[in-house]
């Protein structure tokens, strides 16, 4: 028996700058990947602001098995695959809410928040080796970190922290945004396009495209903030973080929220400085707009999830040629209700579904899949731009490759393993 049953072999697959057309269109690869990576490594879920409140539950899924993400009446945090132990129908179809239990809709048996089994009607044909103690919702090892609640099927695997590595210090730097404020999610919105999974993860750490991809977004801001954007040219790099991880810092002053917080206050913020200045310091103010335009940096955490900027992007494969997409907008649990407005208005101008931003990128992320339906034997390249020794592991250019080529070295290791 082959160690892979599809073909080619997936470490043929990535030769470190090259990555080969099956990698977006093979069904045997994608089911491997379902197997060797969504199931063999820590997957973020949740986090800890969508479900605050004891008895708070949403769905999630690992790869392509759906779970339950829940907080029992003791606060604490269970990921459940969303399976009834009976004959395997989902237990809870609502997307969020509150409950005390959940009852399963086909013969009714019944699971608590921690997913034990706690009744099942009319147990008495069951014989007497029916242990119910033993038939309760599968659970998943389950750690988070600033709140971002990962789960994994493998109970082996290395503590979250080490798995996330030097990445930890950019999430700290990310959760800034809160601007002394814990961060709280605020809504999201939910698409899919008709590629693979892997062409979204390539694409969060990519700023060559920016300029390009992004020109009716950078048109449809004023002259500042253009330049803000215009990034290409500037003190920015690509970073592997390992294991996957990369960063991708665009506007290096707007890496640490809190540092020069004395630098001009930009016009688009005058107003909304103004409004705070009524019932915050000065210091807290300047903070606070610092916090409400987002990090200069996007962070891409292998395999689901990035901090983007302003906002978690969170992606499910669906199949092979199919991807869902989250965004889920954040702000400051607690902060002024403007600073939190600005932010939603801002996260809806580029990410939004009727953003500057996002519809173009999804756009070209359907184009590639549909592109690489033509001459098979052509390479994809990720070969742009030669790295040296940053802090953490080899660092680029803003517009290199190097957060494509960590995340397929992940792949290419996990996939042979
Ligand atoms: Fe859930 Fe039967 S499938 S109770
Ligand atoms: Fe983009």
């Amino acid at each position: 028996m082959p160690d892979h049953p599809c073909s080619p072999a997936p470490g043929a697959l990535f030769t470190g700058s090259r990555v080969k057309t099956p990698m977006y269109e093979d069904p045997a690869i994608f089911a491997e990947e379902m197997d060797r990576i969504f199931t063999k490594t820590w997957v973020w879920v949740a986090h800890a602001s969508e479900i605050p409140d004891k008895g708070d539950f949403k769905l999630s899924w690992l790869g392509t098995q759906p779970v339950i993400v829940a907080r029992d009446r003791k606060g604490e945090v269970h990921v459940m695959v969303n399976r009834c132990r009976h004959r395997a129908a989902t237990v809870c179809e609502v997307k969020k809410g509150k409950t005390s239990s959940f009852q399963c809709p086909y013969h009714g048996w019944g699971y608590a928040l921690d997913g034990g089994l706690r009744g099942v009607p009319n147990p008495e044909q069951y014989g007497a080796d029916f242990d119910k103690a033993k038939l309760g919702l599968k659970t998943l090892r389950t750690e988070s970190y600033q709140g971002m609640i990962f789960a994994t099927f493998k109970e082996t695997i290395e503590p979250l922290e080490d798995f996330l590595g030097p990445a930890r210090k950019w999430i700290d730097l990310f959760m800034k945004q809160g601007g002394r404020y814990p961060v709280k999610t605020m809504g999201e919105h939910q698409f899919s396009f008709p590629g693979n999974w892997k062409i979204q993860l390539e694409n969060t750490t990519d700023a060559y495209h920016f300029p390009i991809v992004h020109k009716s977004f950078l048109r449809s801001l004023d002259e500042e903030a253009e330049k803000t954007f215009t990034f290409l040219d500037g003190a920015g790099f690509v970073e592997d973080l390992g294991n996957g991880h990369s960063v991708m810092v665009m506007i290096p002053e707007l890496v640490d929220l809190e540092d020069n917080l004395d630098a001009p206050i930009p016009e688009r913020f005058q107003a909304l400085a103004e409004e705070l200045r009524q019932s915050h310091d000065e210091q807290q103010v300047r903070r606070i707009v610092r916090a409400v335009g987002g990090s200069g940096f996007n962070l891409n955490l292998f395999p689901n999830v990035a901090c983007s900027m302003a906002f978690f992007r969170v992606l499910r494969p669906i199949n092979v040629k199919e991807t869902a997409i989250r965004h889920i907008a954040i702000g400051m649990e607690g902060g002024p209700e403007a600073a939190n407005r600005m932010r939603l208005r801002l996260h809806e101008h580029f990410q939004g579904p009727m953003g500057f931003g996002s519809p173009d990128d999804s756009e070209v992320w359907e184009r590639v899949q549909r592109g690489a339906a033509g001459a098979r034997d052509l390479d994809i390249l990720v070969n742009r731009g030669e790295d040296s020794p940053g802090d953490d592991g080899p660092r680029g250019h803003v517009s290199a490759e190097t957060g494509m080529r960590a995340a397929y070295t992940m792949w290419k290791r996990m996939m042979s393993a």
